[in-house]
């Protein structure tokens, strides 16, 4: 399972074979605490309120689009897009008791399958790293949204990504491993211009800055020893070193002294007209 987490498999969950999980995956970031109340602040941030129709790209299991969907009631509604059928369907079944306001369909983010204008706000979160043409994603979310409405883009930049550890050169690797596996890595820092190219009136730019003090977190949500294993099977490490580097980081979480850091760059674009 971790090797094809680690090989950035959400580029096309469906081949994979394992959509359940990088379900589970998802499932452990989109129920912690601290990241849903950072999206809900980015969300009410951005002004999507009561009313509005929303558009989820990239929904996966539905995590963001739930808290859109609370955020939009009564009287709005949200689409949550997903090119992968086994992620639409947990996200369909995962809601379908809660009685909140939205919907799953697939479809590509390159070709969003709405009219010009049909949305208040389009959000995407941790998906213009995994596709093809981020430009066309960007330009396709503005398209959809009405004039004056909004494009919220979440984004981080894998090489503004550290461990704090007592060997920085093995940290070094692994982080630059973990980049090397996914499609965009430096996509955080490119959202702004992506949306001002693709038209839009204006954008407001902030950072979020993710502060892991845990080990165990960093390791299930950024994959620590899957990509440390990883720079050892391709020789970039040497095991000994690796399992030296992996027992330093413990005993730093012992002495209550681990820091991981990745950062967020996120983008309020405003649709022109
Ligand atoms: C990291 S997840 C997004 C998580 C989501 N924001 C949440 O609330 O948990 C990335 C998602 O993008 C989807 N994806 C990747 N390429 C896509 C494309 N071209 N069109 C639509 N969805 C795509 C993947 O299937 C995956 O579900």
């Amino acid at each position: 399972m971790a090797d094809r987490l680690v090989a950035g498999g959400f580029e096309d969950v469906d081949r994979t074979g394992s959509a359940e999980a990088f379900a589970a995956y998802l499932e452990r970031i989109g129920t912690d605490e601290r990241v849903r109340k950072l999206n809900r602040t980015r969300a009410e941030t951005a002004g999507i309120g009561a009313g509005h129709r929303v558009l989820d790209v990239g929904c996966g299991v539905g995590f963001d689009a739930s808290i859109l969907a609370e955020l939009v009631a009564p009287g709005g509604h949200v689409v949550g897009v997903d090119q992968s059928a086994g992620m639409v369907e947990r996200a369909a079944a995962r809601l379908v008791a809660s009685g909140l306001p939205v919907e799953f369909r697939t479809g590509d983010a390159h070709a969003l399958p709405f009219g010009d204008g049909t949305f208040d706000a389009a959000w995407t979160e941790r998906v213009l790293v995994h596709v093809a043409d981020p430009a066309l994603v960007v330009r396709e979310m503005i398209r959809v949204v009405r004039p004056g409405g909004t494009v919220v883009i979440a984004e981080a930049d894998y090489h503004a990504y550290v461990v704090d550890s007592l060997d920085p050169t093995v940290a070094t690797q692994v982080m630059a491993r973990h980049a090397r596996g996914l499609r965009h890595p430096d996509i955080g820092r490119r959202v702004r211009r992506l949306c001002l190219d693709a038209g839009a009136a204006e954008v407001r730019m902030r950072p979020e800055v993710r502060l892991v003090y845990e080990l165990e977190f960093a390791d299930k949500v950024l994959l620590l020893r899957d990509y440390l294993a990883a720079a050892v099977a391709a020789g970039e490490v040497d095991a000994e070193r690796a399992a030296a580097w992996w027992a330093g980081l413990e005993d730093l979480q012992r002495r209550g002294r681990f820091l991981a850091a990745l950062e967020f760059f996120i983008a309020f674009a405003r649709v022109a007209g």
